[in-house]
This record gives C-alpha cells, sequence and structure tokens, in this order.
C-alpha cells in the first residue's frame, strides 16, 4: 500500500502572495522523509500553483514516485516528454474550477487520447487514469493503453459514511483488477474517511494532498506524512 502526496497546496499558498516560498520542492522532500512513496503534482493550464520550475526541480531531486497530473492537451505532452515523470495521471480540466471536478469521462470525451499515451509509453512513463467509478469506463482505458486508474473518491468523502459510495468504488476497483489494471484512488480523503477505503485491497496506492498538507499546518509536513503512512501500512 502506497501513498503519494499532493503537495499543489503549498504552491497555491505561495501563490497567493506571489512569493518564493513556501516552495513545494522542499515540502516534497519533507514528505519524503516523512515517508511517502511519491509526490503528485498538477501541473495546470493557467499554472495557478505548480509551475515548470517546480516539475524540473522536482524531477532532480525527489528520491521516489514523481507523478505528473495533467491534462491531455499538446502543450502539457511536450512539457511532460522533456521532464519524463514516473507516470501520469491523466485528469479533465475546466477553466477556473477550485480543484479537479469529477474523472474523465472516456466514453464521451473528443480528444483522442492514444496517441498522447503512446508518446508517453514510448519513454517509458506509465498512465494511469483518472475515473469517477462507474464500470464502463474500465475496457475503455485498457483500450487506450493506461497501466492504472485512479478511482475518484470525491463522492465518497463527502459522504463516508454512505455504503452505497464505498460499493460502487469496490465494484470499479474489482472490474479494474479483472482486466488487469492497477487500482489507485484519491481525492478528498483524509485520516478518518481512508479507514473504510483500507477495506478494499485492490487498492495499492493513495494520492492524498489536502487533509495533509492542512494538518502539517500545526504538526509540519513530515509528521503529518508520517501519521497517514501509519495508517495506509497499518501502523496507527
Ligand atoms: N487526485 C486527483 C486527480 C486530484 O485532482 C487531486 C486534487 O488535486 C487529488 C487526487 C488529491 O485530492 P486532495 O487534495 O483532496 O487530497
Amino acid at each position: 500500500m502506497e501513498l503519494s502526496v499532493n503537495i499543489d497546496h503549498i504552491a497555491t499558498l505561495r501563490e497567493a502572495r506571489k512569493e518564493l516560498f513556501p516552495d513545494p520542492v522542499y515540502a516534497a522532500v519533507e514528505a519524503e522523509l516523512g515517508g511517502a512513496d511519491g509526490i503528485t503534482v498538477h501541473l495546470r493550464g493557467d499554472r495557478r500553483h505548480i509551475k515548470e520550475r517546480d516539475l524540473e526541480l522536482l524531477r532532480q531531486i525527489i528520491k521516489t514516485e514523481l507523478n505528473l497530473e495533467m491534462a491531455a492537451t499538446q502543450e502539457m505532452t511536450e512539457i511532460a516528454l522533456k521532464i519524463k515523470p514516473d507516470r501520469i495521471t491523466l485528469v479533465p480540466e475546466s477553466p477556473g474550477e477550485v480543484t479537479t471536478q469529477g474523472g474523465l469521462d472516456l466514453l464521451n470525451i473528443k480528444e483522442n487520447l492514444k496517441p498522447y499515451i503512446s508518446k508517453f509509453q514510448d519513454n517509458n512513463i506509465k498512465i494511469g487514469i483518472f475515473l469517477d467509478p462507474t464500470p464502463d469506463q474500465i475496457k475503455e482505458a485498457v483500450r487506450i493503453g493506461a497501466r492504472y486508474i485512479e478511482i475518484n473518491t470525491n463522492e465518497f468523502s463527502k459522504n463516508p459514511k454512505s455504503k452505497d459510495e464505498l460499493i460502487r468504488i469496490a465494484r470499479v476497483a474489482k472490474a479494474a483488477r479483472r482486466e488487469g489494471l492497477i487500482v489507485h484512488a484519491g481525492h478528498g480523503i483524509d485520516y478518518k474517511n481512508i479507514k473504510a477505503l483500507l477495506s478494499l485491497s485492490e487498492i495499492t496506492s493513495y494520492s492524498i494532498g489536502f487533509a495533509i498538507i492542512a494538518r502539517a499546518v500545526f504538526v509540519g509536513l513530515r509528521q503529518a506524512v508520517r501519521e497517514m503512512v501509519n495508517i495506509i501500512k497499518g501502523g496507527g
């Protein structure tokens, strides 16, 4: 079971003042020292938090797995092929959204993702697709060459006591495993609601940002990451 820490929120704080700090690159090192298995950043078209400079430095500095979340656009593809993250999670992106709204709808998407994915595969970059928990997307994810899916846990996180959403996530996780896909999960996960997700053995990696960074304000980032690692790896 792995944890990739999303450090966009550190860059959001930096950009609130247009300052040079807090630096997401320092944050990545702290997260690794707290036991993170990977670092996630989302490079957005509007560069509202993470910038190319962050990506370039992160690529040089971090010792764990670099996951780049991005929209499938020509601009992002060129940047990704230059940086060569270890993996790319394709997400939908709408201008002005506060955070990612829902997963990619592979059955109705206008862009043809396959050419982008082939380029990433040629460069040994693992490709994942951020999907809502609906099983009809899974075969399409396989067809276009995804190696993993990240299940959108946003609805679940808003109402973690409802069994329905957990069941939906479990169904998609099982369907994905049957098709040979690796299963990740993320969005809105915190120190409490993750406990129900941990019962789903198909999920092998979690992408978590806001809850960890919010806790870090009070206990420090290394400690906040360590506490989440302990929960995920069964120590607390
Ligand atoms: N996964 C994806 C695809 C996301 O867009 C985000 C938010 O940036 C996350 C995971 C992490 O969500 P949160 O910050 O709520 O933990």
